[in-house]
């Protein structure tokens, strides 16, 4: 972001952002991009250590405050603690990019490890969304960023709950996108195909070609207050749009074949 730009943005968004999963991937190259841009930064994720790592590098990089919140978002009165916590700063967006997936045979996921992916991914956005979102509106201004994902426009075999939390947050934000406008405040979809980050490992997938974290968060920045969805980067759009020519049938068995040859255990 240049110079003037950086300025308006902090002038829309400023002067606080909350970002979840800033310990990793996406949300740490997000928080890379917004401290570029001068905003203060409330890193949110379960590792204390990389989080101030990360908070350390940024305010000593680009002068800006931050404060580290190490919670697990799958516990409700986590959520409590972002929002007690945040109650005296100034904050103008809100980056929802905690999340994580599982794959691999429906039948064979644990209900505790679903359940905790519906928390993280859909429960707790949903829940930030509504509490920053009431706040922003309140003064006229403010952004919510949310993560969505190429496999949820259809359904995904062997990522079957995964693309489904993913599913619930596009038409989220995209409701949301309508809804908030006149209040001021933008909402914007990020739909990444695969990403070269943390997710892969803890997914248990083998992970191809890949766009860098780096573009997603520079991409996705850019469209802000434009767009409702942003498809990141150009191996994002190449896959969406291979996807988006074939009926909604079809697409659901492709992924299926993607996933399944994606998912370490079912292929060792
Ligand atoms: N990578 C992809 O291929 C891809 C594609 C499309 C969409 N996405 C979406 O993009 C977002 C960012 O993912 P990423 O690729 O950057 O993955 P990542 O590198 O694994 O980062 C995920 C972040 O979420 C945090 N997180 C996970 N579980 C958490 C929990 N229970 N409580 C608090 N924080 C938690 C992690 O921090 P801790 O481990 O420290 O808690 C980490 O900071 C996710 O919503 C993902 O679904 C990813």
């Amino acid at each position: 972001m240049n110079q003037p730009k950086a300025e308006l943005f902090k002038t829309k968004y400023g002067k606080w952002a909350v970002i979840t999963g800033a310990s990793s991937g996406i949300g740490r190259a997000l928080a890379n991009e917004l401290a570029a841009a001068g905003l203060n930064l409330v890193l949110v994720a379960r590792r204390q250590a990389e989080l101030e790592q990360v908070a350390k590098y940024l305010s000593a990089r680009y002068g800006v405050e931050t404060r580290v919140l190490a919670v697990d978002l799958a516990n409700a009165p986590s959520l409590t603690q972002i929002e007690d916590e945040t109650k005296y700063l100034d904050v103008g967006l809100l980056v929802a990019a905690a999340g994580f997936g599982t794959a691999g045979n429906f039948l064979d996921a644990k209900l505790e490890d679903e359940l905790a992916m519906m928390d993280v991914n859909c429960r707790a956005v949903m829940q930030l969304s509504l509490h920053f979102g009431k706040q922003f509106a309140e003064r006229g201004r403010g952004g919510l960023i949310l993560f969505s994902s190429l496999v949820g426009y259809q359904g995904t075999p062997r990522a079957a709950h995964y693309a489904a939390t993913k599913a619930y947050i596009q038409t989220l934000a995209e409701a949301l996108h309508v809804e908030l406008a006149p209040r001021g405040v933008d909402v914007l979809s990020s739909a990444p195909g695969p990403v070269n980050s943390g997710f892969g490992a803890r997914a248990d997938m083998k992970m191809g070609a890949a766009e860098k974290p780096e573009t997603v968060a520079r991409v996705t920045l850019a469209a802000l207050g434009k767009k409702m969805t942003v498809t990141p980067g150009a191996l994002s759009k190449f896959l969406t749009w291979s996807l988006m020519t074939a009926p909604r049938g079809l697409r659901v068995r492709i992924m299926g074949k993607i996933m399944g040859g994606m998912t370490k255990h079912l292929n060792s």
